[in-house]
């Protein structure tokens, strides 16, 4: 694996494989790395003949009274794994690589005329200006790297509507791919921000995926397709764990991400809830084969 630090860097690692027109993928993450960027390296691996993964903790997407500087950094560590995993190159930009001067351009999500907009809710209302930072560096990072496919991760499922939307609009040609969730054995989605919980906070934090799960069991055993009372069944569940400060809870679209009132296949869960003071947020696919995971408890 190359490791490489600067934008001409990345690009001399890349020309090589262009030349040779061979398929390059691209991982971008904030590092911390855990099972669930592994599996997007592993997703990486079956459709391109080079991965290359970033490691960047963007500031642009972080509002100042968030986690930015007490975001986990653990690069020696990330780059074991990616390593081992199978990353040919991995490029880990200082802030000043990637944003030398005082922006004057960002990109943005389009707010309509009736006020919709793919940032107008959930991740996107708890957290003003976040999605302007992650599209803004994404689209930077599709820039240097010129992918043909670039993989992300379904627990943030706003963030990969927004990016694929932003492909689409903007016309990069890349394609965006969104990897399954990937769970602990208990139903904890894997985050990097999990670190930040301590052992009772972690267990505190299943009723999480529970909720989740009710939602999903109400949907597919009960036959429930109202959202309100499918959302009433998760509320009641994370009602149980009064640990868990729900922050929004609600079952969506999932191309538009307008809330909905009758669930049907393809629909989403969304949730965000602080667990003592680390912010979690969490999703489910209102599909037959969706489950998360296999604690017991969750078939409440
Ligand atoms: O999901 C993340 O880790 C980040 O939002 C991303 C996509 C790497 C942009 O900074």
């Amino acid at each position: 694996m190359e490791t490489v630090a600067s934008k001409a860097a990345l690009g001399a690692a890349l020309a090589a494989s262009r030349a040779r027109r061979e398929r390059i993928a691209l991982v971008p993450t904030m590092g911390a790395l855990h099972e669930g960027h592994l599996a997007l390296v592993d997703a990486a691996r079956r459709c391109a003949s080079r991965v290359v993964m970033s490691i960047f903790v963007n500031p642009l997407q972080f509002a100042p009274h968030e986690d930015f500087a007490a975001y986990p950094r653990t690069l020696d560590r990330d780059a074991a794994l990616a390593r081992d995993r199978g990353v040919d190159i991995l490029f880990t930009p200082s802030v000043a690589e990637m944003y030398p001067a005082a922006a004057r351009v960002a990109v943005t999500p389009v707010r309509r005329d009736d006020g919709s907009a793919l940032d107008a809710r959930w991740e996107g209302a708890a957290r003003p200006g976040h999605f302007a930072g992650v599209l803004t560096v994404v689209a930077k990072l599709l820039h240097l790297a010129s992918p043909d496919v670039a993989l992300f991760g379904r627990k943030d499922l706003q963030q990969v509507t927004l990016i694929r939307a932003m492909a689409r609009d903007l016309d990069f040609p890349v394609e965006i791919v969104t990897v399954p969730t990937v769970r602990a054995p208990d139903g904890l989605a894997l985050s990097s921000r999990n670190a930040y919980l301590s052992a009772a906070e972690r267990a505190q934090a299943l009723a999480i995926p529970r909720a989740l799960r009710a939602m999903h069991r109400a949907w597919t055993a009960d036959g429930r397709a109202d959202a309100g009372r499918v959302t009433e069944i998760g509320r009641a569940v994370l009602a149980e764990e009064p640990a868990v400060a729900v922050e929004y809870l609600g079952v969506a679209d999932a191309d538009t991400l307008e809330p909905i009132a009758t669930v049907a296949e393809g629909a989403v869960a969304m949730i965000a809830a602080r667990v003592g003071r680390t912010r979690l947020i969490d999703n489910i696919v209102f599909e037959r084969a969706e489950a998360p995971g296999p604690d017991p408890r969750m078939n409440r």
